[in-house]
């Protein structure tokens, strides 16, 4: 017992040590964390919008996992949104001002995003080309809506 005791306290303190760390995020954090995110989401989109073209062999298996995976990184950019542009300056961010100026629809994108992310996971499970090719048409039009209104090219 007084053993779990300890150990409940040690986590605690890891934890505030954790928040500790959160504050002292700088700027460039946030903007290397949120493309880290994209990059991970385009990772794992790549091959099914490849299966969906037919410029790689339909793998009912890698399309499942891809998809799963995408429906729990979906929820993962946002965060490095938050408190503003943390724009260092240094030319690396490409997210407009305007993500801050109508932030509403911003996260009426990511929203969308996420139910159509979530459906293309329901839809890989069946395990068939045609239905697979259409929802990945779905997710594609999200990403490509919110980069026409919030990304710099
Ligand atoms: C709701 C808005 C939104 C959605 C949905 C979205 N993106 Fe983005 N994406 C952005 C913004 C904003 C940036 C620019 C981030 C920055 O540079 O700070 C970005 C950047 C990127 C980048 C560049 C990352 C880098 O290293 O600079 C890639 C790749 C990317 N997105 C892929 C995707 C793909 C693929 C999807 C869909 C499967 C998607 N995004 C969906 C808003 C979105």
């Amino acid at each position: 017992m007084r053993k779990l005791i300890a150990g409940g306290l040690v986590a605690a303190t890891a934890l505030v040590g954790a928040s500790g760390a959160l504050a002292q995020q700088k700027d460039e954090d946030f903007v290397k964390y949120r493309q880290g995110a994209f990059q991970t989401i385009a990772w794992h989109f790549g091959p099914l919008a490849g299966m969906a073209k037919g410029d790689i062999d339909f793998d009912a298996e890698l399309a499942q996992r891809n998809a799963e995976r995408l429906a729990q990184l979906a929820s993962m950019p946002w965060e490095g949104f938050e408190g503003g542009p943390h724009d260092a300056g240094d030319g690396h961010t490409h997210a407009k001002e305007a993500i801050w100026e109508e932030m509403d629809k911003f996260e009426g994108g990511a929203e969308k995003f996420q139910q159509e992310v979530d459906k293309l996971a329901e839809v890989a499970q069946q395990g068939e080309l045609g239905p697979l090719r259409q929802q990945v048409g779905a997710v594609g039009d999200t990403c490509k809506k919110c980069h026409d209104n919030f990304k710099e090219d």
